[in-house]
């Protein structure tokens, strides 16, 4: 079933948006490929928000343009962009059943009744909801009322989706279990999502690419690895996982914190060292943080895979910190 295939293209050219003399969106240009699962990813107050509802249609442009398929769409309004949108909030009607949710939008589009039968039935397959099409939505948990409205928002087949902070309602556990659900839905009917949250996880885990924003505009975009392994600035490095900052050869550096060995004093064994002294160190599960200090430096993390460190260094054991050549990623100015 890949149904967005045919169609998805996106082209944000020079994309902005002022709200009086306050630029929300600046000059954004950004191509988003057709099947993409892409990610916008910064904090609050950023732009997020902004640039879905401009290619949602609901808000409208101030300069630029947006192109479907190489078309400007930038004049059509929203309900003729046909574009599913999933919210925070599942915003399904209530005293509908999970059925009728979801045949909704064809009922609207006066589809025939026996497509909307064949349609909402693979679209309850698809997110699995089949046992559960006659309850109404306040007798499902919050990741199954989530799925009927990811189901509604694609049983048009839109060639976009647009998902915004689709999964802030849920609980961790949850939210993830429906991540990897969402990302497995992507994969299976080949739209394209435009996918916004501030969760870097989550932009991680699911994103064939990510785009950072900051103030309105695109801080850095490319794939979770790029930008994990390659940031550009220091504010991309500090808003996707972890980073220690040091300045070397007159330039700021990013240091991964799992990326740092720690030995006792004189046993370090990578190629840039380090001597400080362990203030604290917190067991995590999976891995143990340390904070060690260094004179003249802001306090270091040190990640360490739990399991296989074995007793961890007591606090006040003097180390070593070192890690090898290229594990340190020179920023920008900015
Ligand atoms: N209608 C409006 N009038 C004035 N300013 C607005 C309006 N809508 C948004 N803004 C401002 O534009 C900026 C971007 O808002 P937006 O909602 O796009 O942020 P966001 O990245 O989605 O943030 P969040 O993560 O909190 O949802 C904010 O500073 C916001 O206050
Ligand atoms: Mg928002």
């Amino acid at each position: 079933m890949s149904d967005g295939a045919a169609s998805g293209g996106l082209e944000l050219k020079a994309l902005t948006k002022r709200f009086g003399s306050f630029t929300a969106a600046d000059n954004v240009n950004l191509d988003i490929q057709r099947g993409e699962f892409l990610t916008l990813l910064g904090p609050s107050g950023s732009g997020k928000t902004t640039l879905l509802m401009m290619i949602a249609g609901f808000l409208d442009i101030t300069g630029g343009d947006i192109l479907l398929d190489g078309s400007s769409i930038a004049a059509v309004p929203p309900e003729r962009r046909n574009f599913g949108m999933v919210f925070q909030g599942y915003a399904l009607f209530p005293h509908m059943s999970v059925h009728q949710n979801i045949a909704y939008p064809l009922d609207v589009r006066r589809r025939p009744k026996a497509e909307i039968e064949r349609r909402v039935g693979e679209m309850l397959d698809l997110v699995q909801l089949q046992e559960f099409a006659h309850r109404l939505p306040r007798q499902l948990s919050g990741g199954q009322q989530q799925r009927v409205a990811l189901a509604r928002a694609l049983c048009f087949a839109p060639p976009v989706l647009l998902l915004d902070e689709p999964l802030g309602a849920l609980d961790k556990k949850l939210r993830i279990e429906v991540q990897a659900q969402l990302k497995d839905i992507h994969q299976r009917v080949g739209t394209t999502f435009v996918y916004v949250t501030h969760d870097q996880e989550e932009a991680l885990s699911m994103s064939d690419r990510i785009v950072i924003m900051q103030n309105g505009r695109i801080e850095q975009i490319g794939t979770p690895q790029e930008l994990y392994q390659r940031p550009r600035t220091a504010f991309a490095a500090g808003f996707l996982g972890k980073s220690n900052f040091l300045t070397a050869n007159g330039a700021l550096h990013a240091l991964r914190p799992e990326k740092i060995d720690i030995a006792p004093r004189g046993k370090g064994k990578g190629a840039n060292r380090l001597a400080g002294t362990v203030r604290n160190a917190t067991y995590f599960g999976s891995f143990l943080k340390y904070d060690v200090s260094v004179v003249g430096m802001d306090t270091i993390e040190v990640d360490v895979d739990a399991w296989r460190a074995g007793e961890p260094i007591a606090v006040g054991t003097e180390v070593d910190l070192s890690w090898p050549d290229g594990a340190a990623v020179r920023l920008e100015d900015n």
